[in-house]
């Protein structure tokens, strides 16, 4: 059987590792042609030789999706290579520090709501304005667990992925009628980098944020590129604004 994303494009950011590489690694399982966006260069290089190991195409661009005119380069690059973007999977995002919001740095702060929040918006804008033009498409944004819930001494972050949810909702009552979909998905914790860096690496640190799950381990990013994938498929094609937690029970 042919996989069901032949002759489709997908557009994945923050794909040069984590989350972002299995999304991506996904679509092309599925057949996807895949855009691969990030600012870390080598890591997106190294996505595109995978994806392009499932035999299918794919390219990398560099993009920093805070900045407006670096979007608008992306999708401007993904269309002229593949002539559309049927998916695409807006996950880039960093951490920030952990700090007391009275004690939270201001630079840090606007940093992680220019990245995750801001990013999600400006990628949506233009990834809209291809889809309008082509009569459709599916967008999925990653928001988090921590954007339907609070969490001590991450107020940036929380704040950020709350932000996420917000303007997932508002897009999706705004396009549904133009055939596009919009969800957000709402990781647990996954096992990436980002996760070493919270945990420094301590594996007690880790053995202890798995035994805190309800499902008594850490999640992988294949796990959430699966719910990824189901959320741009035809399966779910009266699925518009919602939030989809993929985190192993923890908002039971
Ligand atoms: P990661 O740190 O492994 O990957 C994040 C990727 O985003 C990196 O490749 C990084 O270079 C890229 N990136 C950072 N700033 C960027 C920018 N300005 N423009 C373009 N790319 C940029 O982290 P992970 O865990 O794969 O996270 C992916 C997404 O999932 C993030 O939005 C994160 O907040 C979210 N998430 C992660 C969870 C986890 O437990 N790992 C839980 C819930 C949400």
């Amino acid at each position: 059987m042919e996989p069901p994303f032949i002759g489709k494009v997908a557009l994945v950011t923050g794909a040069a590792a984590g989350i972002g590489r299995a999304s991506a690694l996904a679509f092309a399982r599925e057949g996807a042609k895949v855009v691969v966006a990030d600012v870390n260069v080598e890591g997106g290089e190294e996505t595109v030789a995978l994806c392009r190991a499932q035999n299918t195409d794919a390219i990398f661009v560099r993009c920093d999706v805070s900045q407006n005119s670096e979007v608008e380069q992306l999708i401007a690059k993904a269309v002229d290579m593949f002539g559309r973007i049927d998916f695409a999977h807006n996950n880039a995002g960093i951490e920030g520090v952990q700090a007391m919001l009275v004690d939270y740095p201001e630079e840090v702060w606007d940093r992680v709501i220019d990245i995750n929040l801001k990013g999600v918006w400006l990628c949506m804008k233009h990834e809209i304005r291809q889809m309008l033009q082509q009569g459709g498409g599916a967008i999925v944004n990653t928001s988090s667990v921590a954007g339907l819930s609070g969490s001590r001494g991450v107020s940036a972050y929380v704040a950020s992925k709350h932000g996420i949810v917000g303007v997932t909702k508002a897009a999706a009552l705004e396009y549904a009628r133009s055939g596009i979909r919009i969800n957000a998905i709402c990781p647990g914790t996954i096992h990436t980098a980002m996760i070493d860096r919270f945990t420094q690496g301590d594996p007690q640190l880790l053995a202890q944020f798995a035994e805190g799950e309800p499902i008594g381990r850490l999640g992988s990013p294949e796990e959430v590129a699966n719910a990824v994938i189901w959320l741009c498929s035809d399966k779910a094609s009266f699925v518009t604004g919602a939030t989809l937690a993929v985190d192993g029970g923890r908002l039971a």
